[in-house]
């Protein structure tokens, strides 16, 4: 398939490039400004579908749902007509004293599809976690108990960047600068399945990881608020996947040691691990749920979070100060709610899960070969994730990853791996045609990528056996 599509090409100079102009004047996020000499960032025009078109002519298939956001394809005409429709009726009006329709039927809709209720609303996704975080801490205040006010998560868990959710983001390279800032939460053992013993099943990590969880509750669950995780797969400690034992197991012991239990569906959730939502696969019920990305389909920011009526009724009160004083400006935006009405429409339509397990197993076919590379460990899915790790002994951290999104960028695709984790999250409008671009471009960007590695780590030792097989895979 030709990635060459768009219709408007840059024609400007370099210096007045978008490109340019991006790097004078926008701070990108997450990124070393710096290494934008090398590669400038990638100037978008407009998305259609699973294809952003760039204004230099080409076309990049959304391997990774716009940083996992987006569900069924960009530019979707059933929510841009619902956007056009609310903008005519109302753009916004602040939420404290106010109401309105989206937000008071998004809130009904969710209540009923998650069997939580009171619908808190932010932004981002780590406004969620601060808000979910802060309910917490409150509630055992409100209850008398202020000395819970402590949170565990696991290691490599990631909740977000602000300051507070950074306290339970167990990623020290987004952490360390701001350690003086951050009130850090415990993390206890993560339940990831590739941490197996020899001989231990999925199960058995995550009964082993429980233990250690009872093992620190036990401890110190007297000033412990909540736990919370990811259910059933840390996204960004490289699609690390578990067991759902876990979640039941953490779930008995949050309530055994009275602490609650805050699932953070941001990334998880809206059919991305096959179900509805990820903790769903437990037959669980957390005391908090927290949503974003996929929430809107990935058009607007906004954020939820969903808790029992025990935490609500444990804030409503004649005194003002034990009620939830939280708020951000555009908190319940009518436009960001009418997106994500649309987006569970979208769901009524058609059975979305249904249809996505049909397209992962066509998808799991077309993504054999890289699956079956000799460089290739811990090939892993679960519902529409895929992940592969690269065997580290190929790879130079923390090029690998830089070097394989510059390749596949060459190949019309958009995929950024998470260290040597090489991974797969595209919107569920991909079809047998662009799945087979995907693969074939997620393949072709590996060898491409090994071959770059290969005189690079040459220079400190001998290449590993499996990089030299590889290296001699041929092109799809
Ligand atoms: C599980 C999880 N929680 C929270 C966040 C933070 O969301 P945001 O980037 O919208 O603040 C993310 C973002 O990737 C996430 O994956």
């Amino acid at each position: 398939m030709n990635g060459a599509q768009g219709n408007s090409p840059d024609k400007t100079s370099d210096s007045g490039s978008l490109a340019a102009r991006s790097l004078r004047a926008v701070w990108h996020p997450c990124t070393q400004m710096q290494l934008h000499e090398a590669a400038p960032p990638v100037a978008i025009d407009r998305a259609q579908g699973v294809w952003l078109y760039g204004v230099d002519g080409q076309r990049y298939l959304d391997g990774i749902s716009s940083w996992w956001v987006n569900l069924f394809g960009h530019s979707h005409p059933h929510i841009k007509a619902a956007l056009a429709d609310q903008l005519e009726r109302l753009d916004h009006v602040m939420l404290a004293g106010f109401t309105h329709a989206p937000v008071v039927e998004l809130s009904e809709r969710l209540g009923a599809l998650t069997g939580l209720g009171h619908a808190f609303y932010g932004s981002d996704g780590a406004s969620a976690t601060e808000i979910a975080l802060k309910m917490s801490a409150h509630y055992w205040r409100n209850t008398g108990r202020p000395e819970k006010s402590g949170f565990i998560g696991l290691a490599g868990g990631y909740h977000g960047e602000t300051v507070g959710a950074l306290a339970v983001t167990d990623i020290p390279l987004f952490r360390e600068a701001y350690a003086p800032l951050v009130r850090l939460a415990a993390t206890v053992p993560s339940p990831d399945a590739r941490g197996a013993l020899p001989g231990e099943t999925a199960v058995g990590v995550a009964r082993r990881a429980a233990a250690s969880l009872q093992a620190w509750l036990e401890e110190h669950h007297t000033h412990t608020a909540a736990l919370i995780l990811e259910p059933m797969v840390q996204c960004a400690a490289g699609m690390a996947m578990y067991d759902a034992e876990y979640l039941r197991l953490a779930r008995a012991l949050c309530d055994r040691f009275e602490v609650h239990l805050i699932a953070d569906e941001i990334a998880v959730g809206f059919g991305r691990t096959g179900t509805m939502f990820a903790h769903q696969q437990a037959g669980i019920r957390p005391d908090f749920i927290c949503l974003s990305k996929g929430l809107t389909g990935g058009t607007l920011p906004l954020s939820a979070v969903l808790t029992t009526d025990a935490v609500y009724a444990a804030f409503y009160d004649r005194d003002v100060a034990r009620g939830f004083l939280h708020s951000h400006s555009y908190t319940g935006n009518p436009l960001a709610c009418r997106a994500a009405l649309a987006t569970l429409e979208l769901f009524d339509q058609t059975d979305v899960l249904a249809a996505n397990a049909q397209l992962a197993q066509t998808l799991d076919l077309a993504f054999a070969p890289l699956t079956q590379h000799p460089a290739i460990r811990n090939a892993r899915r679960m519902g529409m994730i895929w992940a592969w790790d690269v065997d580290p002994a190929c790879t130079t951290v923390p090029f690998f990853a830089r070097r394989y999104a510059r390749h596949a960028l060459a190949h019309h695709l958009l995929l950024r791996p998470i260290r040597n984790t090489i991974y797969a999250m595209p919107p569920y409008a991909l079809d047998a045609e662009t799945g087979a671009h995907l693969a074939q471009g997620a393949l072709a960007a590996l060898n491409a990528t090994l071959a770059e590695e290969g005189p690079a780590r040459a220079v400190g030792g001998p290449l590993a056996p499996t990089l030299s097989q590889s290296a001699q895979l041929p092109l799809p």
